[in-house]
C-alpha cells in the first residue's frame, strides 16, 4: 500500500516573520498588557461561568503568554492523555514510531510479545536522542526504515549513534561497549525510560507524569458514538505535517466550530456543510461532539451517486455505517490534543504538538478501511484527495496564523460569541474546570445540547 506522506508540507501562510514583528519574543515591544497565570485563570474561570449568549472570548493573554502555557503543561498536557499513534503505523513487531510531544523525544515501539510500550528516547549514558533528526528523521533501530512514513522503521534493537549502546525493543540495555572498568554499573538499571501508554480503539495515548485517571473509562460514550468506524481495523494513508505559528487552542476552536464556513470556507464547505445547520451535543468531561449536516440536496445527490457506483465523497463509503450516520461531519475533540473529523468515508485524525504560547506542530493523518485501498482506482483516488485536503488545511492555517498575530496587536480587542460558537464556550468551560484541577460537566450541570 502506498502511503503518501507531506512532511514537507509547510503551510505558505505560516511563516515565522510574519507573526514575529507582533511578538514580544523578538524585542518589539507588545501591545498586551502583561497579566499573570493567577489573573488569566481567575478571568477564564469568571468567563466559563456565562451562559453561551453572553459568551466573550478568552483574554488574548491565554493564547501568548509563556507562563500560561508553561502551567498548561504541567496542569492540561503532562498529567493527561495525549494522542502519539495509530496502530496502523506500528502493525508488526519491531516496527517503532519516533516522535516528539511536548519537546519529549518519544519511540511508541511493538515489543516482540505484541505489547505497545512508549520509551523515551533519551540514552542514560550521556543525553543523547537515540533518534536525531540530525542523522535523519526515521528507521534508527538497527533495521529498516518504513519508506514513506516519517519517524517510522522496523528495528530488532535500538542503538545509540553516540557510543553505541544498543537497547531492546522493551527499553533495556543491551549492550554497553567498555564500561567492564565501570565500578557498580549494572547493565539492568540502565534501560530507556518507559512512559504510561493505552491504546483505545487503535490510537495511542501516552500520559508523561503518570497521573492521569483511566482513558477508557472516560470515553465510554465516545467509544460508542465511533464504533461504526471500526477505529482499530482502519489504515494510516495520508499524514501531512504543518509547522504552525499560533497557539494550540486557536486550532482547537477554530477546528471544533464550523461558523466560519461562512467566511473562511465560503467555497469548499459552506456550500456542503452550511454553518447554520451545525450545533454541538452537550458537555461531556472528556470530549466535545459537533454535527455538521450535508445540505438535503447535497445528500439526495449523493445518493442518487451511490446508486450509479460512484464515490461521491471521494473515497468509497464506509460499508459498515449507516445511511443516517453518512448525512453528516461529525467532529470530535478528546481534551486535550486530540482532533477528529469521522466522515462518510475516512477518519482524519490530528494530533496537536504545542511547542509553545504561539508555536505548535499539527499532524493530519487520514485513515480509511483496508478494504478502500483495495480499490481499482485508489491511486487516483489517493491522489486528489490528497490535494483537496491540503487545500482546505490551507484555508484554516491562514485563519490561524492571523488570527494568533490579532492577540499582539495595539487594535485587538475581546469578542463575543455566536450561538454557533458553543465548542469555542466549552473548550473554555473545559479549561475553567482544569483551573480547578477537574473536568468539566462533572461539578456543575453539564451545558445542554444545542440539537436544532
Ligand atoms: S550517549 Fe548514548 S551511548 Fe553515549
Ligand atoms: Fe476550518
Amino acid at each position: 500500500m502506498k502511503v503518501l506522506t507531506e512532511s514537507n508540507v509547510r503551510a505558505a501562510c505560516a511563516q515565522p516573520a510574519s507573526l514575529t514583528q507582533f511578538s514580544s519574543r523578538t524585542g518589539v515591544r507588545s501591545a498586551l498588557p502583561q497579566w499573570s497565570v493567577e489573573q488569566i485563570q481567575t478571568e477564564i474561570q469568571r468567563i466559563a461561568e456565562l451562559p453561551l449568549a453572553k459568551a466573550t472570548t478568552l483574554p488574548s493573554q491565554a493564547y501568548t503568554s509563556q507562563e500560561f502555557f508553561d502551567w498548561e503543561v504541567d496542569h492540561i498536557f503532562r498529567n493527561d492523555w495525549l494522542p502519539l499513534a495509530h496502530m496502523s503505523q506500528i502493525p508488526a513487531a519491531g516496527d517503532f514510531l519516533n516522535i516528539d510531544m511536548l519537546g519529549e523525544p518519544l519511540i511508541v515501539v511493538r515489543g516482540k510479545e505484541d505489547r505497545i510500550r512508549v520509551l523515551s528516547r533519551i540514552c542514560p549514558h550521556r543525553a543523547m536522542d537515540i533518534m536525531p533528526e540530525g542523522f535523519g528523521y526515521s528507521g534508527h533501530g538497527i533495521g529498516d526504515a518504513k519508506e514513506g512514513q516519517p519517524g517510522c522503521g522496523h528495528a530488532r534493537l535500538f542503538m545509540c549513534p553516540y557510543h553505541a549502546w544498543t537497547f531492546e525493543l522493551d527499553g533495556r540495555l543491551k549492550g554497553s561497549p567498555e564500561m567492564q572498568k565501570t565500578e557498580d554499573f549494572e547493565r539492568d538499571a540502565w534501560g530507556l525510560k518507559e512512559f504510561r501508554c493505552v491504546v483505545w480503539n487503535g490510537f495511542v495515548f501516552v500520559n508523561l507524569d503518570g497521573t492521569a485517571p483511566a482513558l477508557n473509562d472516560r470515553l465510554t460514550g465516545l467509544s460508542e458514538a465511533l464504533a461504526p468506524w471500526r477505529l482499530d481495523e482502519m489504515k494510516m494513508v495520508i499524514q501531512m505535517e504543518w509547522d504552525c505559528p499560533f497557539n494550540w487552542k486557536v486550532l482547537a476552536e477554530n477546528f471544533m466550530e464550523s461558523y466560519h464556513h461562512m467566511g473562511a470556507h465560503a467555497k469548499t464547505l459552506q456550500p456542503m456543510m452550511p454553518a447554520k445547520g451545525t450545533w454541538n451535543e452537550e458537555e461531556r468531561p472528556a470530549y466535545v461532539r459537533a454535527h455538521l449536516p450535508l445540505k438535503d440536496a447535497l445528500v439526495a445527490e449523493i445518493e442518487s451517486a451511490l446508486a450509479r457506483g460512484e464515490h461521491p465523497y471521494g473515497f468509497p463509503k464506509i460499508e459498515s455505517l449507516s445511511d443516517e450516520l453518512c448525512k453528516e461531519w461529525h467532529l470530535f475533540l478528546v481534551h486535550p490534543l486530540m482532533l477528529m473529523s469521522a466522515n462518510p468515508d475516512r477518519l482524519i485524525f490530528y494530533r496537536m504538538m504545542p511547542l509553545g504560547p504561539d508555536r505548535m506542530k499539527l499532524l493530519t493523518t487520514t485513515l480509511v478501511p483496508a478494504r478502500t485501498t483495495e480499490h481499482p482506482d485508489w491511486p487516483a483516488m489517493l491522489e486528489s484527495e490528497t490535494k483537496r485536503l491540503r487545500d482546505f488545511h490551507l484555508e484554516d492555517m491562514e485563519v490561524c496564523t492571523a488570527v494568533q498575530r490579532g492577540f499582539y496587536a495595539s487594535g485587538y480587542q475581546r469578542g463575543r460569541l455566536s450561538y454557533l460558537e458553543m465548542s469555542v464556550w466549552l473548550i473554555q468551560r473545559y479549561l475553567a474546570a482544569r483551573t480547578r484541577g477537574v473536568l468539566p460537566a462533572t461539578v456543575t450541570p453539564p451545558a445542554p445540547s444545542q440539537r436544532p
